[in-house]
């Protein structure tokens, strides 16, 4: 392991998937140690997984205990029903919720099957900021660049949204579906001025396809071409990479 620090972001580089999961494991679980009511934000997609697993056996063997954190998530399809297996409500509870002790009703995940997505969103960001905002948001990154489902030519100064979903994020996310077009080809997802209100991020990012969008975020303009490069302008964010994704550093 590895630390580096680039353009105002710390960044820890460790040998692969497994050191990553762990790693961001454990600082949630300090986190989770140093304030018992912490409001975590959380992300969904194959980074995570690892990490959600460490964090269930931490459970198992009282390390942690999540009886009194809050939890909101980054974002979800539109429109999906929350029972859909597709969906990140049903990822959520299948990875996470099931096996832990976030109380349910202190879990939050945008609604993607209320057709009243203003609504929706107005009370998403009204739940985050009535929390006192985000302890510590987890983000991954997508190759184009993308956090949360904040594409391209994002707005930065936008809360809780409807996205439509890039080209490269729908082929991305295909393999979760059976055919590429029944991924949807909308989502709400937290905005950028949800995340940069966070008190610390923590970004992971792991193989060879991420290199690209890390080197872009950290020594690249900071423009909304690559959402994750507002990241810069945060003061406490710590990236996660294996030695894969730190490849074009
Ligand atoms: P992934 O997605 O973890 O499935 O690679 C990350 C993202 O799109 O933010």
């Amino acid at each position: 392991m590895k630390t580096v620090d680039i353009n105002n972001i710390k960044i820890i580089i460790v040998d692969n998937y497994e050191q990553m999961s762990k790693k961001a494991a454990a600082m949630i679980e300090a986190q989770v140690l140093l304030k018992r009511n912490s409001v975590l934000g959380l992300a969904t997609g194959s980074t995570p997984e690892g990490m959600y697993q460490e964090l269930v056996k931490k459970y198992q063997e009282n390390e942690v205990n999540f009886q009194d954190v809050t939890t909101f998530n980054l974002d979800e399809y539109y429109p999906i029903a929350s029972d859909s297996p597709q969906s990140y409500a049903y990822y959520m509870h299948e990875h996470f919720f099931k096996h832990v002790n976030v109380r349910e009703h202190y879990q939050n995940i945008p609604n993607g099957s209320n057709t009243n997505v203003e609504e929706t969103c107005q009370a998403y960001d009204r739940a985050i900021e009535a929390s006192g905002n985000i302890d510590l948001q987890i983000l991954g990154i997508g190759t184009n660049g993308h956090i949360g489902f904040n594409e391209p030519d994002v707005k930065f100064e936008a809360g809780t949204h409807l996205v439509e979903l890039d080209e490269e994020t729908i082929e991305a996310n295909a393999r979760f579906f059976e055919h590429i077009e029944d991924v949807p080809k909308q989502a709400l997802s937290m905005g950028i001025r949800n995340i940069m209100h966070s008190k610390k991020i923590i970004l992971m990012a792991s193989g060879q396809n991420k290199a690209k969008a890390i080197r872009a975020m950290l020594k690249g303009p900071v423009t909304p071409e690559l959402p994750a490069s507002i990241l810069q302008l945060h003061q406490d964010v710590t990236l996660i990479i294996d030695e894969a994704a730190a490849g074009e550093l």
